[in-house]
């Protein structure tokens, strides 16, 4: 179903995106959906939303490459690499 007229955009597009942990505003950048009329954007925003709860993964990534950047800044990503202070 087409979701947004002016840009031509479907909910499966919305939704492919959102899958893949994208936010509405970066799918809106990439996508253009309501940036004209914006009569769509509560259907898109809908959409996202759906596809953010039924879809825990995009989440679990995230948490987990926070985890991965606060090994990095505590210089522990490589546990047999030299500290810098050494
Ligand atoms: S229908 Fe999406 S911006 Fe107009």
């Amino acid at each position: 179903m087409i979701v947004c007229v002016c840009n031509r955009v479907s909910d499966r597009e919305i939704a492919r995106h959102a899958r893949a942990g994208m936010s509405f505003d970066e799918i809106q950048f990439e996508l253009g959906v309501a940036t004209q009329c914006g009569h769509c954007e509560t259907c898109a925003r809908d959409v996202v939303a759906q596809c953010c709860g039924s879809h825990p993964v995009a989440a679990l990534h995230r948490e987990t490459a926070v985890q991965l950047d606060a090994s990095i800044t505590r210089n522990r990503a490589w546990p047999n690499s030299p500290s810098p202070a050494a």
